[in-house]
């Protein structure tokens, strides 16, 4: 299908950036992370980045009103129009809505499922891009180069938010204020439940598959 408006639904660690990049180098279509965004913007400073901090640092969801205002800047730039994929957003049924009154749409959401045992392994292990937030595991995915970026060449970092006391509080977040969302879009669009099937490549068949690619 061309022109594909995709969802990634999950809990943190599910595997929702890692799954965007292929998804987008295989379909050609942008990525829309509001994770990344918002890292960027702590990292530069910015009033929108001072104002997230706390809130990402806490495990807690960052105020629906910044959200929107990101996603929809970035949607009105022109490589969206053949498409695209949110990453992390909508994150509450209020996000939801709004998207939907802004008349934004999509074919698919797509729910990538984890066991909760397994989030602690990815999220320990888990390097992150400074400069372009590509997503690494010291065992399921290394780098070529420790500690490089493959893509750009970057130092590679711990997420602040990846400490295990901040995983919990974001995994109860997300089941209070996220889980809901599979229901909504349930009835209210196409959702499409993605297996924990095994290896990223393993997963990323089983989506291309669910999309007919
Ligand atoms: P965000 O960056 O979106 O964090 P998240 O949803 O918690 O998701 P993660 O980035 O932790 O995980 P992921 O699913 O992308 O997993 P990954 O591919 O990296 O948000 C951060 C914060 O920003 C929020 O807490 C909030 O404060 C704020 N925010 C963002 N959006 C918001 C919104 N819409 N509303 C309000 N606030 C918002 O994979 C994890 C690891 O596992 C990696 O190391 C990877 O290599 C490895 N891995 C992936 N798949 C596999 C596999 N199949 N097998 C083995 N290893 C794997």
């Amino acid at each position: 299908m061309e022109h594909m408006k995709l969802i990634l639904l999950g809990p943190p660690g599910a595997g929702k950036g890692t799954q965007a990049e292929l998804i987008s180098k295989r379909l050609g279509i942008p990525t829309i992370s509001t994770g990344n965004i918002l890292r960027a913007a702590v990292k530069d400073g910015t009033p929108i980045g001072l104002q997230a901090k706390a809130f990402m640092d806490a495990g807690k969801l960052v105020p629906d009103d910044v959200i929107l205002g990101i996603v929809e800047e970035r949607l009105s730039q022109p490589d969206c129009a053949k498409g695209y994929i949110l990453d992390g957003v909508p994150r509450t049924i209020a996000q939801a809505e709004s998207l939907n009154k802004a008349g934004v749409v999509f074919d698919a959401v797509l729910s990538i499922e984890v066991l909760d045992e397994e989030i602690e392994q990815r999220m320990t292990g888990r390097r992150t891009c400074t400069r372009c937030g590509a997503s690494y595991h010291l065992t399921t995915k290394p780098p070529l180069k420790p500690g490089v970026c493959d893509t750009c060449g970057s130092e590679l970092i711990q997420r602040e938010d990846d400490k295990l006391e901040t995983v919990a509080r974001r995994l109860e977040v997300y089941r209070k204020e996220t889980e809901p969302l599979k229901n909504y879009y349930t009835k209210h669009g196409n959702l499409k439940t993605i297996p924990n099937v095994g290896s990223i490549e393993a997963v990323n068949q089983e989506i291309m598959k669910v999309l007919g690619q």
